[in-house]
């Protein structure tokens, strides 16, 4: 019994060295299949927008160049590692100090391949930093953790999910409301920092209708992971309909309906000091929610709209979003179930 316990004791760690290396191959691999996922939604690789095909453009390209030069170098380095390691019969190698015109090749072909990398992309810099023309204006201000989107010269403000119609482009200014943040929606365009104190500019658009999911991708506090966002893209016509149907007031609860009594623990509960609803209120820390219900998520895009989801927010926004300004209430059952119906009325 002892002689086998000890046995094992000192063949265990052996067999777990052994087990290393299948174990980190069984890793790598598991990545790659991670990779080849079908259904990617933030897939930066299968571009469905004009900027998102000229950085794939760019990419594509410079990716093979440095491949081959990865596999050259790599193979080099196996077959010179292999050849001439140090043996023990062997007689002490030819020792040799500078040969210029080796150096000389070595430092020119590099720099003529970075030149011949830069000098696509700076073009594809200029390219996506023209501004468009006829473009529409959007004012994208990032806060811990969600999305505010302003369209001064439609007279819309929404959030989380950015709205725009095919054929033109969207020409975004985004400003920081307290730390760093990064926008990007894979598949339409590249990310573009959002930093506190300055405006950057971008701009998007996309070929054809469809949602298209994006995500903060600066770390940015507890909730980064939870700073989603969605880019809707409509016909044009659909587009129109949208902004037409923002621009409305908000619907009235019917009186004695939960919706309306849900109106009155909006305001007896200071919800408007931080939520503006047109007519209502006019905070401006979270959200505007003069039509909350007619977006298809909610809190950065963490949420699916419907009534459990908005009813689980209520009851403790920092337990389920971390990091969140939004306080938690102490709502009662009653008045949680109310002002679910106060929310979802206002369409
Ligand atoms: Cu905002 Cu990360």
């Amino acid at each position: 019994m002892t002689r086998l316990a000890r046995g094992r004791a000192v063949r265990s760690p052996v067999r777990s060295r052994r087990l290393r290396r299948p174990a980190a191959a069984l890793g790598l691999l598991a990545l790659l299949a991670a990779g080849c996922a079908k259904n990617a939604p933030m897939d930066t690789l299968d571009p469905e927008g004009p900027n998102a095909r000229t950085i794939d453009n760019l990419i594509n390209p410079v990716f093979i160049v440095a491949a081959v030069i990865f596999v050259l170098v790599e193979g080099m380095v196996l077959v010179f590692t292999l050849r001439y390691r140090h043996r023990d019969d062997a007689p002490e190698p030819v020792q040799v100090h500078g040969n210029t015109k080796l150096e000389v090749g070595w430092t020119l072909v590099p720099a003529l391949i970075l030149v011949a990398v830069a000098i696509p992309t700076i073009a594809t810099i200029f390219k996506l930093a023209q501004k468009p023309k006829d473009a529409i204006n959007v004012t994208v201000t990032a806060r811990q953790f969600w999305w505010e989107y302003n369209y001064p010269d439609l007279g819309v403000v929404t959030a989380n999910e950015l709205h725009m119609p095919t054929g033109r482009k969207l020409e975004l200014t985004l400003q920081g409301a307290d730390v760093i943040h990064s926008f990007w929606v894979p598949k339409l365009t590249g990310k573009t920092d959002v930093v506190p104190g300055r405006q950057n500019h971008m701009n998007i658009s996309a070929d054809k209708p469809g949602i298209y999911l994006g995500q903060c991708t600066e770390f940015c506090g507890l909730s980064h992971a939870n700073m989603r966002l969605k880019a809707i893209v409509h016909t044009p016509a659909d587009f129109d309909a949208w902004v037409a149907s923002q621009r409305q007031g908000p619907s009235t609860p019917a009186p004695g309906s939960p919706a309306a009594a849900g109106a009155e623990l909006f305001t007896s509960k200071g919800c408007g000091g931080c939520h503006t609803v047109e007519g209502v209120s006019r905070g401006r820390v979270g959200p505007n929610l003069t039509h909350f219900a007619s977006r298809t998520s909610f809190a950065g895009s963490m949420f699916e709209m419907n009534a459990e989801n908005i009813a689980e927010w209520l009851r403790d926004p920092p337990g389920v979003k971390p990091g969140s300004k939004m306080p938690d209430l102490n709502l009662s059952a009653d008045e949680t179930t109310k002002l679910v119906a106060y929310l979802q009325s206002l369409r």
